[in-house]
């Protein structure tokens, strides 16, 4: 079963011009690093992704140019938070590969991959704070805090008795908060942070994240590294709670699932595979994904027309989930 982007990539077409102002923005920031690190923070920011949260930011604020600096500004702060996250995230999980490329962990070890995480992420919020705005700043400082400290939970929830409530509030932390800040910034930019546009675009971008790291979670499951660009498995062999184990966990007889959430450990990923077919996971992922996109769309719903780009994110998304 492979990644289905197909509308992503026609989704991703429409926002061609920003994204093009926005890999100059990365590689201009990259390029003021000291001469010695230039070449590591040039290699974190060559790597290409979907650039999914600066799309947030310029999917909430439709009527700002492509060319307009602030918006620029504020998708490479969500970008550079992003990819200073996932340079430490290799570390903790160990993966060699990365949007396709060996990470900056198997290129240049550990303790290069955590300094350059902090440098990005000092960067980063640098960026984020030089706007001025209070609000802004404290929002920005708020929500790396929340995603260190999911991914802390995540860390501590090695205990295989994560259920889907402690499941929801680490990806709440890891992942949906940087989603939710996305929103934020572009919404803020467009209506002004006390809108209640900003406030549904923040609900939206809340269920945009969950649903991204659900989808992220099957597909350590379902798609091979040659199609996702990163290191397959790793959730399974670092021991984290996945939406697929737990949905696993809850739908089997409550025997087995407490004989086997004892000893997954030694447990094979294909082993777990043919449990996870026996007991229709996918199927069952997939409706609890569907209903956070869901919940994004009509979060929005009342913003006819400003609302269109963030709903074909939704669309798209939700296409890419693999369901079968
Ligand atoms: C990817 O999860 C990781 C995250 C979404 C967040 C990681 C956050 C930190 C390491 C905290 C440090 C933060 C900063 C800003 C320096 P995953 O492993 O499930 O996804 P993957 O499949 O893409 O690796
Ligand atoms: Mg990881």
């Amino acid at each position: 079963m492979g990644l289905n982007n197909k509308k992503f990539k026609i989704f991703a077409e429409s926002f061609k011009k920003h994204t093009s102002q926005l890999k100059a923005s990365l590689r201009k920031q990259a390029a003021g690093f000291e001469k010695e690190v230039r070449k590591q923070a040039s290699d974190c920011v060559k790597a290409q992704g979907k650039y999914l949260r600066p799309m947030l930011v310029y999917c909430c604020a439709p009527s700002i140019k492509p060319q307009d600096a602030e918006l620029q500004k504020r998708a490479s702060s969500v970008e550079l938070i992003h990819l200073a996250s996932l340079i430490h995230d290799d570390v903790i999980d160990n993966a060699d590969l990365r949007r396709g490329e060996e990470t900056i962990f198997k290129k240049f070890g550990a303790r290069t991959a955590i300094l350059l995480g902090d440098a990005i992420f000092a960067h980063a919020m640098q960026l984020a704070l030089s706007d001025g705005s209070r609000e802004i700043s404290m929002k920005a400082v708020e929500t790396v805090k929340t995603l260190s400290q999911g991914e802390i939970m995540q860390t501590l929830a090695k205990d295989r008795k994560t259920d889907m409530q402690k499941y929801l509030s680490i990806i709440d932390g890891k992942t949906a908060s940087l989603f939710e800040f996305a929103c934020f910034l572009g919404a803020s930019l467009e209506c002004g942070s006390g809108s209640e546009w900003a406030a549904a675009a923040q609900k939206a971008g809340k269920r945009l994240g969950r649903a991204y790291q659900m989808f992220d979670d099957v597909c350590d499951w379902k798609i091979s590294e040659s199609e996702s660009g990163k290191t397959a498995g790793t959730d399974f062999l670092s021991e984290k709670q996945t939406l697929p184990v737990i949905v696993l966990l809850g739908e089997m007889p409550k025997k087995e699932s407490a004989a086997l959430s004892k000893n997954l450990k030694s447990r094979t990923p294909d082993e777990l595979k043919q449990k996870m077919r026996r007991f229709g996971v996918l199927e069952k992922c997939v409706k609890i994904f569907e209903g956070e996109i869901a919940e994004a769309r009509k979060a929005v719903a009342k913003f006819e027309g400003q609302n269109a780009k963030l709903l074909e994110f939704c669309d798209a998304l939700s296409d890419m989930m693999p369901h079968s």
